[in-house]
């Protein structure tokens, strides 16, 4: 059996999730897996009642007992500082040591992309976030708080090992998935310390997959390239702030962050699973956020625990779902959350083998 922890978190993480979990529940009914969900209270509410973001107990039990984690979103603008979202969500990350942020981006329906002559275009690129280091180490400090004379500093940290891993599974997924070319997106123009050390190590992990291109980019040139010519891009390599920054942007230009995934994990050994979106107070508990990024991981979470042919299941009913118009707003459409979830799910029944067919 596997075992599948849930954390809604907040705002729209709770919307979107419990449509992720009716097609989870539909895939494995259908398809007859033996999967256990069991829903973690994590977020701002208890945060905010009880003072509590994790407990160590409920950490050993997602570090020892999770077969795979799903999240819907952290963040609340009543928190201060977000100081939850840093404890579980970050807090997970690194605790957990998950330092692949997969965030793959493709283009479902021309319809959805915002830029020029979007018909016929294919985009199809899979970023490969450094997730455990760069400026998210939260090393620094403040003097003179407060004070005209106040210093804060902010440190960017780069291991040998913690670059080597994460190319290193760029180049083992563009192998895998018989992609043609790696690029390197990095600011060694400005920041030749940290770059010098990202370019050395690409090249030499790159000596052993001698049929994979690779090419390097500015993050900058690489934001102006993604929004002029993405179909270029096949799998993009990158640490933990950029990958952030062009995780959303490439969202965006395949029809925007409520159709986009995320996979973070430590081969064989942890995953967690969320939308690359946000809690979006802007339109929370309102019934319209998007649910597709969020399903679209319950596929990479079913493909990650070896359930190949209900993950493709999943992908097809959401690119039925896609196909029939069943739309939130954000895609121009006028169908809920719960709309979009339970046609997914009733897409993903119908796919069911004939002796499982419930
Ligand atoms: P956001 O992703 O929540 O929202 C950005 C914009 O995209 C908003 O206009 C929102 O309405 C829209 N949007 C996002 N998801 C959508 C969906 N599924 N369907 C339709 N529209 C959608 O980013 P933000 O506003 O910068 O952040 C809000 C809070 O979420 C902050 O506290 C932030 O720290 C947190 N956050 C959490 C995560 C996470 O938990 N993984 C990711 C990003 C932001
Ligand atoms: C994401 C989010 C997080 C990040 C925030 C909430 C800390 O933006 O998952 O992309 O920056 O990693
Ligand atoms: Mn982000």
């Amino acid at each position: 059996m596997s075992r599948i922890a849930i954390i809604p978190g907040d705002g729209i993480g709770v919307e979107v999730t419990r449509e992720a979990a009716r097609v989870l529940e539909a895939a494995r009914d259908a398809f007859g897996l033996d999967l256990s969900l069991e829903t973690y209270d994590m977020g701002a509410e208890r945060y905010l009642r009880d003072g509590v973001t994790i407990t160590e107990d409920e950490f050993r039990t997602l570090s020892d007992d999770a077969d795979a984690i799903l999240l819907g979103a952290l963040g609340d603008p009543r928190v201060p500082g977000q100081v939850h979202a840093r404890d579980i969500l970050l807090g997970l990350r690194f605790r957990l040591d998950l330092y692949v942020n997969y965030r793959p981006c493709v283009l479902l329906d021309p319809r959805f992309c915002p830029l020029r002559e979007a018909e016929g275009r294919t985009i199809d690129l899979d970023i490969f976030r450094e997730n455990t280091e760069g400026l998210y180490v939260n090393a620094g400090g403040v003097l003179r708080e407060g004070t005209p004379h106040e210093v804060a500093t902010q440190e960017m940290i780069n291991t040998r090992h913690g670059v080597e891993r994460i190319v290193r599974a760029a180049f083992e997924h563009a192998q895998r998935h018989g992609r043609g070319r790696v690029t390197l997106v990095d600011k060694a123009n400005a920041m030749p310390i940290a770059g010098g050390l990202w370019r050395r190590t690409f090249t030499e992990v790159a000596e052993a997959f001698p049929g994979i291109e690779t090419d390097t980019m500015y993050v900058d040139a690489m934001a102006m390239d993604l929004v002029r010519r993405p179909e270029r891009y096949q799998v993009i390599v990158t640490s933990n702030l950029f990958g952030d920054i062009l995780s959303d942007l490439a969202a965006e230009i395949t029809g925007g962050l409520g159709l986009a995934p995320s996979a973070n994990v430590h081969p064989c050994r942890h995953a967690l699973f969320e939308p690359v979106h946000g809690s979006a107070p802007d339109i929370a508990g309102q019934g319209k956020a998007n649910p597709i990024g969020a399903v679209r991981c319950v596929a990479l979470l079913l493909e990650h625990l070896g359930h190949g042919a209900a993950a493709a299941a999943v992908d097809a009913a959401v690119r039925r779902t896609v196909a029939d118009g069943v739309l939130t707003p954000d895609l121009g459409g006028a169908a809920s959350t719960e709309q979009v979830g339970a046609h997914v799910a009733d897409a993903v029944r119908g796919a069911a083998p004939a002796a499982n067919a419930v």
